[in-house]
């Protein structure tokens, strides 16, 4: 039917089948990009939100033919990046731009609000935005820039008095990130933003069971349907047809078995992602199934059968010992034994897992081009240079809808690599949200017995621990992973005796790889929860406990290393006085059937892995400005503001002048993962000696210009690195120097226990952190407000069911109406080893917050929650068992 629209103030007449939506409107046939999709259009996400006669509206549930005379306003008819809305303005000074992904969506609701009510409150605010996700930000950023728009808007304020001078101070300064307002315009372009006319679209098959043989694969009935150009199977990929991280067992497609429910087993490209869609449910499997192995008990049964043939289904052990434990816990004054268990989790970045491969140039010499989400681009590349058999290839990375691990690994680029090989032509995937879950690695499951002690005096004495790591169907970095919770296993404490046996094993649960954090998190949540059972076990205050049990430089972590600075008691200092106002509130406050309670738990997180080293280049460039060379994905923590800042400041130049080039493989060196907490460290302090080696040769020639530099004959191009000295531990003993550097802190969760319904309500987290010296201070607090967002998630809601886990529903995604309270409290003690005295910051609250919250459960209702998440289920569960003993 024809209709009529006004879009961005151009009136114009469309044509539109009665199911077209707006989005698509939007999106495909305007190229109006800005409106994203983030929930297969279910108006779960709120990133497709634009405004339709003053009103906002969910693009993706509303039907164009129902908008004849409607005047819409999406992002980009809001201002551009030369010419900003004050909205716009907002959200880049208010730093509440981090992937961006949710950014457009959020300012056309802004509008929308402010449009109607100039001056709302928080609550109004979080109810205008309820529809609006976002999982970098915990959401904080979000409110204070609706209400800094409103003030800029009232005329309150300008975006002038409050932007930091850019010729001013570098570190320290909260400077505008430099793709904040690019993405607060809705002109950064992600992957599915990315125009290709002509390209195939992607669907997959998935394998609805856990374990089973493939005994064939009919295509034909969907090769037939209409648009189809093909389907491809594990038979068609000429290369090894494998994803190789660090153990070759994780298929493009699966060959003869597949080993979770959403294994890939075929892949359908069409013309449309409709018809893609309708010929992947003509695909005919023939399953035969298997017995499953649906739990690292199960697996390691002796009658189990082996996963994987090439492979035995314990992947690795990693013991640690370091004195006597079982000596020094029959010798203690009070010991807590306890079983602990952590859940199988998605990283849930709003964005899917959507990837573009496409070749540059024809015939022999085309260059297949991946555009996807990596933060690894050089691994990645390798990996699927070596999966798909086609050597001559790149990868760009595009601005990705935020992380949080799950991008360690390859997952839709195999598929679209493959299928543009295979095919010969550009394809594009854009993977449902289910989908997207079901190629994506998770968060792994911790099964964990604990033992712990403490003489009279409240000293620990020792730690046993029994540890099963679910490593899922396919290994990807569980080595890694498992080797770092075993590496920070004693925490921020001194304790003098440790024995644990660690486990990775096989199953056939979806397979995990990283997630904020990576291992830390989980046996964190053990050793926290013990910790404070311990307190109170012996009546000692749970801070001072923590406390007094503190490491100090000279002594010794689980691993034997020595630690050389620990700022963890300062910290504990500087909580103290929001502990005691939030114990007292806690008491005046709680009812009979709705209690109060305050917890604590603390973290050391180390910095980068073992043997990590980084490489970054810088350029003196003909204007005299800087460009920096290095693969230093950021996919929303912050890192371009890092690289540019500390360039400026070193080399004295304005941040205009300093520009990055990060995001290809073609022009940047090999440089690591954006994971680990690492960049600053590594990436930052590679660059710094880049650029060290300049001044020294500007200095040797006596130049102070880039003519100088060319006129003398000297080189302009730096190489700087940095390398971490510490290595493996031991596979015997667990003993080895693990970290250089740590990050440290300390939490304080204040909840609310509904006693009848179990229903847990955090109030207010607070955090005081120590990561070394804040370049940027707004994103070392966005940092740490998103993770304690994500992390009461893992505490309280959040857990991937495979098969039933499909949508943010299903997920329980945290929204406005979760949302609650932050402080932050930052010491900067600098550290020796770190980048300017700087250290990474990005994972550390998602290390303590789970155990705060479960700690403050305990504090407020007098019963524990020993499973992760405490749902009002288990919480319910807990009161039960406590009035029947
Ligand atoms: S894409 Fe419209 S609400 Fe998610
Ligand atoms: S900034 Fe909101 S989803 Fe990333």
């Amino acid at each position: 039917m024809r209709v009529t629209l006004t879009i961005n103030g151009r009136r114009r007449q469309y044509v539109a089948d009665p199911g077209l939506v707006l989005l698509d409107l939007l999106r495909d046939e305007l190229h109006l990009t800005g409106a994203k999709q983030g929930c297969d259009r279910k108006g779960q996400c709120g990133a497709c939100t634009v405004i339709v006669d003053g009103k906002a509206v969910r693009s993706c549930v509303t039907k164009v033919a129902r908008l004849d005379g409607a005047d819409v306003i999406t992002v980009e008819g809001l201002g551009t990046p030369e010419n900003p809305h004050l909205i716009q303005e907002a959200f880049v000074l208010a730093g509440a731009v981090q992937c961006g992904f949710c950014i457009p969506g959020m300012v056309t609701a802004t509008k929308a609000l402010l449009d109607a009510n100039p001056d709302p409150s928080t609550d109004e605010v979080k109810r205008a935005l309820r529809h609006n996700l976002c999982r970098c930000t915990g959401y904080v950023k979000i409110i204070e820039a609706v209400k800094l728009a409103g003030a800029f808007l009232r005329g309150e304020t300008t975006p002038d008095a409050l932007r930091p001078d850019p010729n001013g101070p570098k570190i320290g300064v909260s400077h505008p990130r430099p793709s904040a307002m690019i993405k607060a315009c809705g002109v950064a372009e992600f992957t599915a933003d990315v125009v290709a006319p002509g390209a195939l679209e992607l669907a997959a098959v998935h394998s609805p069971h856990a374990h089973a043989l493939i005994r064939g694969i009919d295509t034909s009935a969907a090769a037939a349907m209409p648009g189809v150009v093909g389907v491809m199977t594990a038979a068609d990929i000429k290369g090894s047809n494998r994803h190789n991280y660090m153990v070759a067992d994780r298929p493009v497609l699966c060959e003869d078995r597949v080993r979770y429910i959403g294994d890939p087993v075929a892949v359908v490209v069409a013309a449309t992602r409709e018809q893609a869609l309708a010929a992947v449910a003509a695909v005919k499997v023939d399953y035969e199934p298997l017995p499953v192995l649906a739990s690292p008990d199960e697996a390691m049964a002796e009658d189990a059968p082996q996963i994987h043939e090439e492979w035995s289904n314990v992947c690795l052990t990693q013991p640690q010992v370091k004195g006597d434990a079982a000596k020094a816990l029959a010798e203690s004054a009070a010991v807590v034994e306890a079983h602990y268990h952590t859940q199988l989790n998605h990283q849930a970045p709003l964005e899917p897992e959507t990837c573009l491969a496409f070749f540059d140039g024809d015939g022999d010499q085309a260059q297949l081009v991946v555009v996807g989400r990596s933060i690894n681009i050089h691994k990645h590349l390798a990996m699927l240079q070596d999966a798909t058999g086609w050597e001559d290839m790149r990868y760009e990375e595009a601005f990705v809808g935020g992380q949080f691990g799950i991008k360690i690994d390859v997952t839709s680029e195999g598929l679209a690599a493959a299928a543009a090989v295979q095919f010969g032509r550009a394809v594009r995937y854009i993977p449902s949200i289910q989908e997207s879950m079901f190629l994506s690695p998770k968060r792994h499951p911790f099964d964990m017995k604990l033992k712990l002690g403490a003489d009279a005096d409240g000293n620990l004495t020792a730690l046993t621990m029994d540890i099963l790591v679910d490593n899922g169907a396919y290994n990807s970095m569980g080595n890694v992973v498992m080797n770092r919770a075993v590496m920070m296993l004693s925490g921020s404490y001194n304790i003098p005796n440790v024995d644990v046996m660690a486990r990775l094993v096989y199953t056939n649960n979806p397979w995990g790889a990283a997630a904020r954090g990576a291992g830390p998190p989980q046996v964190n949540f053990a050793l926290e929860s013990a910790v404070d059972q311990l307190a109170r076990k012996m009546a000692i205050d749970p801070l001072e406990f923590r406390r007094r049990n503190s490491l100090h430089p000279g002594q010794s972590k689980s691993t034997g290393q020595v630690v050389e600075e620990w700022p963890f008691p300062e910290l504990c200092d500087a909580v103290r006085p929001s502990y005691e106002r939030a114990a007292r509130e806690a008491r005046e406050n709680s009812s009979d059937s709705v209690k109060r309670g305050v917890g604590l738990a603390g973290g050391s997180f180390g910095i980068g892995g073992p043997n990590d080293q980084s490489m970054v280049a810088i350029e003196l460039d003909p204007d005299d400005g800087v460009t920096v060379y290095g693969a230093v994905a950021d996919p929303g923590e912050g890192n371009d503001s890092m690289l540019q800042q500390l360039a400026a400041d070193a080399m004295g130049l304005p941040l205009a002048k300093v520009r990055l080039v990060t995001r290809d493989t073609d022009h940047t060196t090999a440089n690591g993962p954006s994971a680990a907490s690492r960049h600053t460290y590594m990436s930052g302090g590679s660059m710094l000696d880049a650029i060290r080696q300049l001044k020294e040769a500007m200095a040797g020639c006596s130049a102070t210009t880039y003519a100088d530099m060319q006129g003398a004959g000297v080189p302009t191009r730096y190489m700087g690195t940095k390398k971490m000295v510490v290595g493996n531990l031991d596979p015997a003993t667990g003993q080895g120097p693990s970290f250089e550097s740590q990050v440290h802190a300390v939490q304080l969760a204040e909840v609310e226990v509904d006693t009848r319904t179990g229903d847990v309500r955090v109030l207010k987290m607070t955090c005081a952190v120590d990561a070394g010296r804040v370049i940027h201070p707004d994103n070392v607090v966005g940092q740490l407000q998103g993770g304690m967002d994500m992390g009461v998630g893992l505490a309280l809601r959040e857990e991937y069911i495979a098969g039933e886990t499909k949508d943010w529903v299903t997920f329980k995604y945290p929204s406005m109406r979760t949302a609650f309270d932050m402080d932050v409290i930052v010491l900067e003690t600098p550290r020796k080893y770190g980048t300017n005295g700087s250290v990474g910051v990005g994972e550390m609250t998602l290390v303590p917050t789970a155990p705060a919250v479960l700690n403050a459960i305990e504090d407020a209702v007098g019963v524990r929650v020993y499973d992760l998440p405490a749902t009002p289920d288990r919480v319910k569960e807990a009161l039960a068992a406590a009035v029947k003993h």
